[in-house]
């Protein structure tokens, strides 16, 4: 998959919802660059919607959680940051910024059992986002036992 395939999955991924009138807008929360930080994760799998270089940024309410297991505190939240893939000297680096997402515990969103899902452009918009048909599905399916989060402490650490 070259790069404009990926980029047009992506804008599947994030605007299609549009059609079905995505939830309000939540901002992409300030500082989170400073939260616990993954290791650097690289999808070189050119049909995997995760392909790109990215990581994931974990607060402080979650991290006691997430380093234990178990159900989240409200306002846990999570965000992934995805790079496109360079290759330097036959080695992936990081290339653009492409798109951002974000999960914060919030008992409002029953929905998606109990988490807000949004996505964000690279410049931190906010994106269309049918939060259980673009997000949901897939961590329900990935981690129902680990209330629908899926990266793992090991990535951390
Ligand atoms: C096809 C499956 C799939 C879809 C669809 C999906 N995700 Fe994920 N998500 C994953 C996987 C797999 C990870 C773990 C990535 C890793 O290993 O670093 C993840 C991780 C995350 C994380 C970090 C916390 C966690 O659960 O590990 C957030 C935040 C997140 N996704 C938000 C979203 C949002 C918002 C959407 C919708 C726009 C979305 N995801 C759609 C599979 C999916």
């Amino acid at each position: 998959m070259n790069r404009a395939v990926f980029m047009v999955a992506v804008a599947v991924l994030l605007l299609v919802a549009s059609l079905a009138g995505a939830a309000g807008k939540v901002s992409l929360p300030k500082g989170y660059e400073k939260w616990e930080k993954s290791k650097e994760k690289v999808v070189s799998d050119k049909n995997s919607l995760f392909y790109g270089i990215h990581y994931t940024y974990v607060d402080k309410k979650a991290w006691p959680a997430f380093k234990s297991g178990g159900k989240y505190p409200e306002g846990s939240r999570f965000v992934v940051v995805f790079y496109n893939i360079r290759e330097e000297g036959g080695k992936p680096v990081r290339g653009k910024k492409n798109m951002i997402v974000l999960m914060e515990k919030n008992r409002k969103y029953a929905e998606t059992g109990g988490w807000l899902f949004a996505g964000y452009g690279p410049d931190g918009k906010p994106s269309a986002v049918d939060p259980v048909k673009n997000c949901f599905e897939c961590h329900l399916k990935e981690a129902k036992g680990t209330d629908y989060v899926i990266s793992k402490y090991a990535d951390f650490r």
